[in-house]
């Protein structure tokens, strides 16, 4: 009998539309070639010969035509935070860059075509993801370039900051020999942060990111265009306007040295409460006081911020001292690293934490434990408002941005497919993993 990712056994068709704005490749035709073959001769399953093809309605209330665990990015509201984000930049007159660290499902990029044009990178691959994929060089940061990767990194960048005047001083040559289009920046410490969670807080004292005012000479070396300065994380306007205060305080005596500035990620425009009128009157009034300087932001979250969640179903239910928990087919630790790193607790639609700690007992409560072998690989309690039952969905919310490139292949437990749910509610399989997938990170 055939089977389909999006669909209970029991379903006896296939449900195979193709989507009508987009053609049929090559590899889509000899897909539905294969399909028709295998349809007559009844083998399957359809995944292994439908991987990138398959797509159907769905309802994204429920997610109940899923039966395996999916992320979904949801277009409508990637276009909304797209959109606003690009509103920004004309409005303020800056530009603004999507960092790769938080986002990077390329297969996605022509909508970001449309909205926006350039791209940041923290490595090599990222770099090479920008130029071949995106089809745009990148601006590029990292605490430690090498001999072996530096001039891959120059080939595909626009822009290379350098951390400190060491490498600075090993790789600018050589760097600009690679790309003689580069521009060079340095990482600057405002030492003024408003970021509370210490590990995301790149100012904390003994930071190994970017060079503090004192240690600048006056005077820049002559190829310096420009200053990248990071230091907020899911921020709000407020937080940036006093940090330019310091950053202006700090360094503007070099700011007529330099072309560009880089005020770094973590602005979280697309936050409900954010204040962007506040941003962009900020913006503005930079503007004003350096107009020679170009300004550049590259948000990473606020670009994936709240498009989807990812669907994960309910495989058993087990009690031990009175706390029931619901074993999940994904795991905390290999598909939400974010919970257990930062720590935090996701939002779970139709259900509310009952306590952090995982104790709570209580009509419709359990712990929601993961499939992996790590012990501690599960996360608080919550109350829904039935028994959950087996096969059912849980629903973890916002599980798009810095989630879907920190996902791992532990335990080879089975890596959560990504999909696109497009405006008119039709879902398309971008990419399933496979055991392949698995085997092939190691040797
Ligand atoms: C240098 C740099 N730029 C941009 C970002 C993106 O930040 P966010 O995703 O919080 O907007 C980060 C995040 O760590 C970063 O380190």
């Amino acid at each position: 009998m055939a089977t389909c990712p999006f669909l209970p056994e029991e379903h006896s068709f296939i449900p195979v539309f193709f989507h009508k704005n987009r053609g049929l490749s090559h590899n889509d035709q000899f897909h539905a070639l294969l399909y028709l073959y295998c349809k007559g001769r009844d083998y399957f399953p359809i995944q292994q010969i439908f991987p990138y093809i398959c797509t159907m309605k769905i309802n994204p209330l429920t997610y109940a035509e899923l039966s395996r665990p999916m992320y979904i990015l949801e277009e409508q509201r990637l276009r909304e935070n797209l959109k606003l984000i690009s509103n920004v930049a004309k409005e303020a007159d800056v530009e603004i860059i999507l960092a790769f660290k938080a986002y990077a499902l390329w297969r996605t990029f022509p909508v970001f075509h449309e909205f926006i044009s350039a791209t940041t990178a923290s490595s090599l691959y990222e770099a090479r993801l920008g130029y071949e994929e995106f089809g745009a060089p990148t601006h590029t940061f990292s605490p430690g370039y090498t001999d072996y990767e530096i001039d891959d990194i120059a080939r595909c960048s626009s822009h290379l900051v350098f951390n400190s005047l060491t490498q600075y001083g090993r790789y600018h040559v050589r760097a600009r020999l690679e790309n003689e289009h580069l521009s060079i920046g340095l990482r600057v410490n405002p030492e003024y942060s408003e970021v509370e969670t210490l590990i995301y807080n790149p100012c904390a004292p003994g930071t190994r990111f970017g060079i503090s005012s004192e240690k600048l000479p006056t005077t820049l070396p002559d190829d310096v265009d420009g200053f990248h300065i990071h230091c907020h994380c899911e921020n709000g306007s407020d937080a940036f306007e006093r940090t330019l205060e310091h950053i202006e305080e700090k360094f503007s005596p070099w700011f007529r040295q330099l072309k560009w500035i880089n005020f770094g990620g973590g602005h979280l425009m697309t936050r409900k409460d954010y204040d962007v009128p506040r941003l962009i009157r900020t913006l503005k009034g930079f503007h004003k006081r350096y107009p020679w300087l170009k300004v550049i932001l590259e948000p990473g979250s606020a670009f994936a911020w709240q498009t989807g969640p990812l669907v994960a179903q309910v495989l058993d239910i087990v009690e031990d001292h009175g706390i029931h928990t619901a074993i999940l087919n994904v795991s905390f630790s290999c598909h939400m690293p974010d919970c257990l790193e930062m720590p935090y607790h996701p939002t779970i639609r139709n259900a509310r934490l009952a306590d952090e700690d995982g104790t709570a007992q209580g009509p419709h409560t359990y712990r929601l434990g993961a499939n992996s072998c790590l012990s501690g690989d599960w996360m608080g309690s919550w109350t829904f408002d039935h028994d959950l039952e087996i096969g059912e969905n849980i629903i973890f919310e916002d599980m798009l941005h810095y989630t879907t490139v920190k996902t791992t292949m532990f335990n080879g437990i089975t890596h959560p497919s990504i999909a696109l749910l497009h405006t008119d509610n039709e879902l398309e399989i971008l990419r399933e993993y496979t055991y392949e997938d698995y085997r092939d990170r190691m040797d």
